[in-house]
């Protein structure tokens, strides 16, 4: 619909410098620079490198993205940009940018939460989501199980993980494997043509006493690395078909188990998961297998968008303009640890917005320069 707010979207908390364009739940483009191959000789992501390769990107990309998306950027009604969690050096470049474009363009400016924008990303792939909504959130830098009963204001996390993060274990496993960076593409790869059940590796914090919410991975990624060196040292050949299945079930088994307790326990009929794993294979089916049998409805975007993007960020940006929720302050700085529970930054001298209906709202843009730019 037109008059659905047109939204663009700067991502750059890593390694991908996204750029996505969205009016209100339709997506019309999602244009990704990735510096992932030149962090891969590294084994991990090299903060400097990126934020070189965010800057070198920006200005083409949102070029890309608006072409692509046959808008003007004097259409759009707003300019969102993630402002954390990520890398301090990273965000910067998209935080910069975004208030620039902003500012020039005469429009609001939102700073957002990555990790809202990775749940609120499912509207562009299966239209609005439910309220509340419980959403499993993993990468490579978060393991969440959220509650959001609203995606631009409340966001409540239930448990998250004590020690590596999912995407985090799946990467050294395959360092360990000699299979390269990143590990979860491969490691699920070669998952299928091995065994699940060949080897049982230990579930982190299943036990009676864990918190049942939270998750642990540095027991099985030391147990599995312990598994491959005793193989090794006995000059026998490491199954490594065998280790990736077995290796991943241990992971999905748990991440599934507690996604669909904590749906239960919290009367919540459905599940979004998000995040770069939530491309895995096999977490898809085994959550839609147990989601069924749990009567939860699932929902997992398609791996593009499962993956740090910018249309994750147009999309919340979008819900924050479609709310009417206030925009950030001129001097929004990123922040690299910004909590889960501000799914964004207001101005805090306009904590509850100026009201009136979202679009050309110049007013605003000035007032807020006024209040901040000079200060
Ligand atoms: O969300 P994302 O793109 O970036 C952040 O970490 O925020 O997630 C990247 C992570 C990496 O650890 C990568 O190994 C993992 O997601 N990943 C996967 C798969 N595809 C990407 N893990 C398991 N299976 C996959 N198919
Ligand atoms: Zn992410």
């Amino acid at each position: 619909m037109a008059d659905e707010p047109l939204v663009l979207g700067i991502e750059t908390s890593c390694d991908e410098t996204g750029v996505g364009i969205v009016r209100g739940h339709t997506l019309l483009a999602d244009e990704v620079a990735s510096s992932v191959d030149e962090h891969a000789r590294f084994g991990g992501v090299v903060p400097e490198v990126a934020s070189r390769a965010h800057l070198e990107a920006m200005v083409p990309t949102i070029r890309r993205a608006l072409k692509n998306a046959g808008v003007a950027a004097s259409d759009l009604d707003g300019v969102a940009v993630t402002a954390g969690p990520g890398l301090a050096g990273a965000l910067l470049v998209g935080v910069s940018a975004a208030k620039a474009y902003a500012y020039a363009l005469g429009k609001p400016l939102y700073g957002v939460n990555h990790l809202a924008s990775h749940i609120c990303v499912d509207q562009l792939e299966h239209g609005a989501l439910p309220e509340p909504t419980m959403a499993l959130l993993v990468s490579g830098g978060h393991s969440s199980l959220l509650l959001a009963p609203d995606i631009t204001a409340d966001v409540r996390p239930l448990g998250s993980t004590i020690d590596d993060a999912a995407g985090e274990a799946f990467d050294k496993i395959a360092r360990v494997l000699n299979l390269g960076f990143p590990g979860g593409p491969v490691i699920d790869r070669m998952a299928r043509e091995g065994d699940p059940e060949a080897i049982r590796f230990p579930r982190g914090l299943t036990g009676p006493r864990d918190a049942v919410y939270d998750f642990s991975f540095s027991g099985l990624k030391t147990a599995v690395a312990r598994w491959i060196e005793a193989k090794r040292h006995a000059g026998e050949e490491v199954p490594v078909a065998d280790v990736s299945a077995s290796f991943q079930e241990a992971v999905v088994d748990v991440l599934t188990r507690k996604a669909v307790r904590a749906c239960k326990d919290n009367g919540v009929d459905h599940l979004m998961i998000g995040g770069g794993v939530a491309a895995n294979s096999r977490l898809r089916a085994l959550a839609a297998q147990r989601c069924e049998d749990a009567g939860v409805r699932l929902r997992v975007p398609r791996p593009k968008l499962c993956t740090d993007n910018g249309a994750m960020v147009a999309a919340l940006g979008a819900e924050m303009v479609a709310r009417n929720r206030p925009a950030s302050a001129w001097d929004l700085s990123a922040d690299s640890s910004l909590p889960v529970t501000e799914p964004h930054v207001p101005d805090p001298a306009h904590p509850h917005g100026h009201g009136g209906a979202h679009g050309h709202d110049h007013d605003h843009v000035h007032e807020l320069s006024k209040d901040n730019l000079y200060s």
